[in-house]
């Protein structure tokens, strides 16, 4: 016999509105799993008529013992009256439920399916022999369930009638399994001493065993839980895109992506993951709506506007405000599945795909290898085709996730190599990375921790503004939200240039006009090693300002940080102003000194009517749309 499962569907002649629910059934071949199958199947009277006897007499004439395991070998070549066969699933229905048996450590693909989320199983059968008792294959088959996130377990003690139904042999092995599956964090829901063979709490009550008064093993399929509703969970709204209204002073956008969990509201405070940026849902936009709506749930494509715009992009998670965080990082710790006719192995970088988040991910460490197909288990650090494998992977940039108890889809991930799917995986937690990527914080980042990505084009973004206009503070920030995307950018400014490089210039024509030359030439270094670069320089005139496109051509994008001198002395972070109004500092611009404006500037901040928030949205639109970072 082999390790494979049956399963048959017959024609429904009327619509049929129980729900299905996937079971998965695993144990060691020789325990019976396609004994019990069969007999769950004969006793629920799903079998085509004269199915049974017509075995069970082939059986007589060959003088061989009749085995219920032998009726999944004889429907697997059953091709007509209606009935489709596939490896490895069986099909029968109770009252409540539509059940699919499927075959785990035997069906690969159902495997490779529940690893990237594309099937789910809400409960398990684990098949003990009662006169093999616990060995290892049957640890190696709770852990594959564990991996799986299955969490409704029914230990099924096979072949009772073979321990002349004895209940200290099912309570000693009831015993010793479930201190060992404590130890990997699975509860079971029942154990159930039965026989296959015979039939004892399958589906009827054994009269052989008077002592177990629990449910049959089709009893327990129906008590098992329903899935989770999606749409009582928590929204989970991957951002797809985001639209911008065309108008040139309209700045709003839609926010568009599908509902995987959850429900979006109107007036709901939303937050989005990785970012942390928060928002109010104003409107939610639907093509070709009669009436507006107010309310999407899970299961539909949704685009939003904000209360406030700010600025997100793809790959981040629309969430509920007032509901615990989704997690956030670039270190990951999954139970995967492997595909790829390449091994997994450390020092190659896939791109990783979680919703719409896409990064690139490097194996970082393999805890434990469980070969599907038998469960064999090795602690080899390369994973082959067909095997699971609990690893550790980093990523390049933090992306959100959840982890495998979430009953959605956002803790699923699928590995790509070359654009071919080469494996997938669940998340279990996550994990500190320890240097070599960019770790989420709000403080700014360090200079040794910055490691150059792929998510960049070098370009200089020249802020010119008079002092006190805002450059260093909008730089200081821009640089903080550019690393969370993965960005890596420097930034160079007047006070700092002129107490090193250009300690020698001061403020006359010339010492400026050097001074911008240098540092353009300095920021055209960096640009062209690939670094975003904010310079902030007051460049107050338009002849340095050629200076620095001159030196700079393509790479030269012109920010005016536009505020008022009015506002400049109001603010006067350094006393300057003051001191400058009394004659202390000759040739200080805006005072003794002239600014010109900028006559035609890529972009304008006005950083006296804007709040800092809206300004930096700017800028960062600014570089997604002129593909500098992406
Ligand atoms: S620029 O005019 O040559 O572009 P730069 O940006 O390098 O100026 O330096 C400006 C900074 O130098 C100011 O933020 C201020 O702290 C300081 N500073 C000192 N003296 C002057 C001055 N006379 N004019 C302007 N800024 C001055």
């Amino acid at each position: 016999m082999q390790d494979n499962l049956i399963t048959f569907t017959q024609k429904a002649s009327t619509v049929d509105y129980r729900e299905d629910m996937n079971i998965v059934i695993v144990g060691h071949v020789d325990h019976g799993k396609s004994t019990i199958i069969g007999r769950l199947m004969a006793d629920t009277h799903v079998l085509p008529d004269g199915k049974l006897e017509a075995i069970q007499e082939q059986c007589r004439r060959n003088s061989k013992p009749f085995e219920y395991a032998f009726l999944l070998d004889a429907l697997k070549d059953e091709r007509s009256q209606g009935i489709t066969i596939d490896a490895a699933r069986a099909f029968f229905k109770t009252e409540k439920r539509n059940y699919i048996i499927l075959d785990a450590p035997g069906h690969v693909e159902f495997l490779k399916n529940m690893v990237t989320g594309a099937a789910r199983a809400e409960a398990a059968l684990l098949v003990i022999d009662a006169k093999e008792g616990i060995m290892e294959n049957s640890m190696r088959h709770s852990y594959l369930l564990s991996m799986l996130g299955v969490k409704q377990i029914a230990v099924l003690i096979n072949k009772m009638d073979s321990v002349g139904y004895d209940k200290g042999v099912f309570d000693s092995i009831k015993e010793s399994y479930a201190h060992f599956l404590s130890k990997i964090n699975v509860i079971p829901t029942a154990f159930i001493p039965v026989s296959g063979m015979q039939g004892d709490n399958i589906v009827t009550k054994s009269v052989n065993m008077p002592w177990y008064e629990g449910a049959t093993v089709l009893e327990q399929m129906d008590l098992f839980s329903s899935p989770e509703k999606l749409t009582s969970l928590p929204l989970r709204m991957p951002v797809q895109d985001v639209y911008k209204f065309t108008l040139d002073s309209d700045d709003r956008r839609i926010i568009a992506g599908s509902i995987e969990t959850g429900t979006l509201n109107v007036g709901d405070e939303v937050i989005f993951y990785p970012s942390k940026k928060r928002c109010g849902v104003k409107s939610i936009e639907v093509f070709n709506a009669d009436s507006p709506v107010t309310s999407l749930e899970a299961g539909y494509a949704a685009g939003f506007t904000m209360t406030q715009q700010i600025y997100v992009r793809r790959g981040e998670v629309v969430c509920p405000a007032d509901a615990p965080a989704m997690e956030v990082s670039a270190g990951i710790r999954a139970n995967i599945f492997w595909l790829g006719r390449e091994p997994l192995k450390k020092g190659c970088s896939y791109t990783l795909k979680l919703g719409t988040a896409k990064v690139r991910a490097e194996l970082k460490e393999v805890k434990m290898l469980l070969d599907a197909t038998n469960l064999s288990q090795s602690d080899a650090q390369e994973v082959c085709a067909n095997m699971a494998a609990d690893c550790i992977f980093t990523l390049d940039t933090p992306i959100a996730f959840d982890t495998v108890d979430f009953p959605g889809t956002t803790n699923r991930f699928v590995l790509t190599y070359n654009y071919e799917i080469v494996g997938g995986g669940i998340i279990t937690s996550s994990v500190q990375t320890g240097g070599g990527n960019l770790t989420h914080s709000d403080s700014i980042i360090d200079s040794s921790q910055k490691v150059l990505s792929q998510k960049q084009k070098g370009t200089v973004l020249w802020m010119t503004g008079l002092s006190g206009s805002g450059k260093s503070t909008l730089t200081q920030e821009l640089e903080k939200q550019l690393a969370l995307l993965g960005v890596v950018s420097y930034r160079l400014d007047g006070d700092n240039l002129r107490e090193g490089l250009n300690r020698d210039l001061d403020f006359s024509p010339e010492g400026r006009r050097e001074n911008i030359r240098r540092a353009a030439e300095v920021a055209s270094l960096f640009a062209d090693a690939g670094i975003i670069v904010l310079a902030s320089f007051i460049t107050p005139t338009n002849e340095l300002r050629d200076i620095a496109r001159g030196c700079l051509c393509e790479k030269y994008n012109e920010i005016y940080v536009k505020a008022s001198i009015e506002a400049c002395k109001a603010r006067d972070p350094k006393g300057l102003y003051e001191r400058a109004i009394k004659d202390e500092i000759p040739s200080f611009t805006g005072i003794s000194a002239p600014f010109e404006e900028p006559q035609s500037p890529d972009l304008t901040v006005e950083t006296d009517i804007m709040d800092i928030e809206r300004c930096i949205n700017s800028l960062l639109e600014y570089l997604a749309d002129k593909k500098y970072i992406f």
